[in-house]
């Protein structure tokens, strides 16, 4: 049977009336000091509550995870109680939220460790770029960043830890689940790809060794909050913060069938002619026949994004090709983004200058349709 962009779809215990899910998206106006969601974020996700399903911007499960200049995080009770007032806002609304889970690895500063001391990584490779950081004076400035210190076992299993702690908070604050960020070169994503993990131990070297952490904190989260409620977001042949694997037929397809062993409310997988937050159209040959490799490799619900239109969704959906369409830049600029792409109506464009960072504008003062 084929279904359409607005038919019902099951996710884990939750109803869907539709398919248009609200993608991850990083803002960087979190409350300081703190790194907490303020009332400006709950008016943010409360005006985009019309989405099939929110997933929260990525949300570091503690400071070592941290990486960037006012990102949330959700491993202190004041963050709790921030995004207890997000998920209530969104609840109220009829809305659904999953929390991104968040370790950005090596792509951080010492700025944002715990005793100032280097961001962690599978291997110590500097990520090549830079993050935006803080200065002496609390500004946001592009810094470079350094050579990080390879994880220990000890180190690996804390992480391991953090992750189920930050979705015991993510429940705390009223989330209906998560979704594991396990792309776009984070931690997760530099263990599974092998130009960033050069480790000799059971977490790296063959496809199943690379693959290990991120199954070890799936197991550990879906233990902590049943499978339902958990999510895990891949960004296979990503190139974003210099990512690049030697097989990755072979990589992903190993993960996507590995995650068949829990029943996870959903797959998310990035098309790789998204990088990071910038459409490159020289979309790699091999992508196609690979989504059609997972797509059967995965048996569970199946979430795409990166560049969708209301067209070419609908079409990815009436095709088979996916199950539900994560929208991004789409979603910043039209908080009513769904019933937009049900009446076919015209779309605010997004502006990129107000992405990250600063205060309303570019964030709660989108006009939604009258
Ligand atoms: C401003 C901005 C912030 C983003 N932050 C995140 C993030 O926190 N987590 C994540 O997984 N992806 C993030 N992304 C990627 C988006 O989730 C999405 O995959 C990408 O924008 C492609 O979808 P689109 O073409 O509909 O915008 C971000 C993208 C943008 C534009």
């Amino acid at each position: 049977m084929s279904h359409h962009l607005f038919s019902p779809i099951k996710l884990g215990q939750l109803d869907l009336n539709h398919r248009v899910v609200m993608a991850p998206l990083t803002r960087s106006r979190a409350g300081q000091p703190g790194n907490v969601p303020t009332s400006m974020s709950v008016e943010y996700y409360r005006q985009r509550a019309s989405a099939a399903l929110i997933i929260t911007e990525a949300t570091q499960i503690s400071q070592q995870g941290q990486g960037y200049a006012w990102t949330p995080g959700i491993h202190s009770d004041e963050q709790i109680q921030g995004w207890k007032a997000v998920s209530d806002a969104v609840h109220a609304e009829g809305g659904r939220i999953f929390l991104q889970l968040w370790h950005v690895g090596r792509v951080s500063h010492p700025v944002f460790q715990p005793d100032g001391g280097l961001p962690v990584a599978p291997t110590a490779q500097p990520v090549p770029g830079k993050t935006f950081i803080l200065n002496e004076k609390g500004e946001g400035v592009w810094g470079d960043v350094p050579v990080p210190q390879e994880l220990d076992i000890k180190g690996i299993e804390a992480i391991v830890s953090d992750f189920r702690q930050a979705a015991r908070n993510a429940l705390a604050a009223g989330m209906d689940g998560v979704e594991i960020h396990a792309g776009n070169g984070y931690l997760l994503d530099q263990f599974i790809n092998s130009d960033s993990n050069q480790r000799s131990d059971r977490y790296g070297g063959s496809i199943e060794n690379r693959a290990r952490l991120l199954l070890e904190v799936v197991q550990t989260v879906t233990e902590e909050i049943g499978a339902e409620r958990v999510a895990v977001r891949l960004t296979p042949m990503g190139r974003f913060m210099g990512m690049g694997d030697d097989t990755p037929e072979q990589t992903f397809g190993y993960i996507a069938s590995r995650l068949n062993q829990w029943n996870l409310a959903y797959l998310h997988l990035v098309e790789p002619m998204m990088v990071g937050t910038v459409l490159d159209e020289s979309n790699d040959p091999r992508w196609d026949a690979i989504i059609k490799q997972l797509r059967a490799d995965f048996h569970g619900v199946l979430m795409l994004a990166g560049g969708y239109t209301g067209e070419t969704a609908e079409q990815a959906i009436a095709q088979g090709r996916a199950d539900l369409i994560a929208f991004g830049r789409p979603f910043i600029a039209n908080p009513d983004l769904p019933a937009r792409l049900r009446g076919r109506t015209e779309l605010n464009p997004a502006d990129g200058n107000s992405f990250f960072g600063g205060d309303a504008k570019g964030y709660i003062d989108y006009p939604a349709l009258a």
